[in-house]
């Protein structure tokens, strides 16, 4: 037990405060046993995505050595957006315990709620064209994968060009928004969304959404998850920046590789007329072809479905 007045003594607060605080950070599920009288002892370091929990994972990380955090804000893209407009250096990471305004692919919203799912946006400035956009938003995608493979050992599935699935339903999504010139990125947004802990999805997400926690049957860390995703984000970004050329061409394989989306599924496209066909692999740009009764078709921004049943 730690008592009131030492915490507020080092704080430079006072015994209130602390309390205060205490009972906030009880609010958010960190466990605190105690009160004013006995004083206070932490039970067990709370799963929160505080840059003084994650800095200490990240070492000779880039992506994530800086890290902003919020208990709540509207969206991490938004914000991410902003303070790339101010100048915030490349590589800074926003990350939420809860968004009220998530925002999806095509105008939808993304369901964010408290300390379930990992909210996270990376800043990034590549010297580049805006061509980098599509590869950018696949090389997150794998990275989703990795990481999640390597801390649950669960094989996720890639749907073209953004959704990480398990089985067939959907446990994160990923919006990349970007502010260029013509030919040439000032900066790009990669936004993560990844329902973690969530216990069930009600309405008209619970037959396409699924968590890791639905899929394993047990909890898991989001700082350890946002750790390996932030390192392998970082390693596949590295590699973009050094090799643009070749890392884009190895994205494109990596991808094929990992999505059984990529080639000889039976898929709908749903954008304005949709259209179906069987997939046959991503173009030289990484845009995904669709062969169909009238020739092979190149989805630009359409939503993939399976309509194989499986
Ligand atoms: C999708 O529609 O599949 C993309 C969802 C992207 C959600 C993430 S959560 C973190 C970041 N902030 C947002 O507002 N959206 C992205």
């Amino acid at each position: 037990m730690v008592s009131g007045t030492r915490i507020a003594q080092e704080l430079g607060t006072s015994r209130s405060e602390v309390w205060r605080a205490v009972q906030q950070l009880r609010e958010l599920g960190v466990q605190i046993k105690g009160h004013p009288a006995t004083g206070y002892q932490l039970n067990a370091m709370p799963d929160l995505l505080l840059p003084e929990i994650l800095n200490p994972l990240l070492h000779g990380v880039t992506l994530g050595s800086r890290i902003h955090h919020y208990f709540s804000i509207g969206s991490t893209n938004a914000e991410a957006m902003n303070a790339g407009a101010i100048g915030e250096p490349e590589g800074t990471a926003f990350l939420a315990e809860e968004q009220t305004a998530g925002r999806g692919r095509a105008g939808h919203s993304w369901e964010s709620q408290p300390s379930l799912g990992i909210y996270c946006s990376v800043l990034l400035r590549p010297p580049l064209s805006p061509a980098v956009a599509l590869p950018i938003t696949l090389m997150a995608g794998l990275s989703v994968f990795e990481a999640v493979q390597q801390v649950t050992g669960l094989r996720p599935d890639l749907r073209w060009p953004n959704d990480v699935l398990l089985g067939e339903k959907k446990f994160c999504g990923i919006l990349t928004e970007m502010n260029s010139e013509a030919t040439r990125v000032r900066y790009v947004v990669a936004g993560i969304g990844i329902n973690v802990n969530h216990p069930s999805f009600a309405g008209e997400l619970a037959p396409i959404a699924t968590s890791l926690r639905i899929e394993s049957g047990r909890e898991w860390s989001r700082v350890e998850l946002t750790a390996a995703l932030l390192k392998s984000l970082d390693n596949a970004y590295r590699k973009f920046i050094a090799e643009p050329a070749e890392a884009r061409a190895q994205i494109f394989r990596d991808f094929e590789q990992r999505s059984s989306y990529a080639r000889g599924r039976q898929v709908r496209i749903e954008e304005e007329p949709g259209f179906e066909g069987i997939t046959e692999g991503l173009d030289e740009r990484g845009f995904l072809r669709v062969h169909t009764a009238s020739g092979v078709r190149t989805v630009l921004s359409g939503m993939v479905r399976a309509v194989d049943g499986k």
